[in-house]
């Protein structure tokens, strides 16, 4: 059996990131390719438990407390959903991974850079994806796409956010093989036909 695909979206909070994940996935279901849609936080029974913390808690939450959280759910999650679906050859179309913790907790939250890459290489075993795509929009623009109630992250001010996407591109400045950027201030379809292009040659 050939190892299967790991792919990763990433971006700040309203860039597209399921929109594109759910297009993607009808398109590869059409064509019989064998993939699943997961997440961070909370792609297992344990992640659901994180998530509702990090998403919901309502008291402080320290900066090293929030990291770890993350980092917890991760693990969990590369060990018992992203290894072995990777062994089975399906094609992993995951909603943020390590980039999100380094973007957040490192570029937004000013903790040390390279401790969090050090921290995810733990909590992945040093698994790392295939190809990552980052939408890259003005941090205006994805704040106004959001309706409805705001969770604890997307609640954070326009600076946090600007240092998010700064976040982003320079980890796309430095491991362009692995990450590409499309830019999110376009259609749905538009963006769609990228990620197409993106994906095929894993396929
Ligand atoms: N290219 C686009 N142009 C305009 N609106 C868009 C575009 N892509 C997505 N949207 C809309 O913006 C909102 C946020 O999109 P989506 O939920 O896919 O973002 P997300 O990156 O998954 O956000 P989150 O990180 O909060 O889960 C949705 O209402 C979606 O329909
Ligand atoms: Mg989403």
């Amino acid at each position: 059996m050939t190892r299967g695909v790991f792919i990763t979206f990433e971006g700040a909070d309203g860039c597209g990131k399921t929109t594109q994940i759910e297009l993607l996935k009808k398109y590869l279901d059409e064509k019989k390719i064998k993939n699943i849609q997961t997440r961070e936080p909370g792609a297992t029974e344990l992640g659901v438990e994180l998530r509702k913390i990090l998403l919901h808690y309502e008291k402080p939450v320290s900066d090293v407390a929030e990291t770890f959280l993350y980092l917890a759910d991760r693990a969990q999650h590369i060990e018992f959903e992203i290894k072995p679906m990777l062994d089975d050859g399906y094609i992993i179309l995951c909603d943020r991974f390590i980039d999100s913790t380094v973007s957040y907790q490192g570029y937004a939250r000013k903790q040390d850079i390279n401790q969090i890459k050090k921290l995810n290489e733990i909590a992945t075993k040093g698994l790392k994806p295939d190809l990552t795509i980052v939408f890259d929009i003005e941090s205006e623009v994805a704040q106004k796409r959001l309706q409805g109630e705001k969770d604890r992250l997307e609640k954070e001010g326009l600076e946090f956010h600007k240092a998010l996407r700064f976040g982003y591109l320079e980890l796309a400045k430095e491991e362009p093989n692995r990450i590409k950027v499309i830019n999110a201030n376009d259609t749905i379809e538009n963006i769609h036909k990228k990620v197409i292009e993106l994906i095929s040659r894993y396929i």
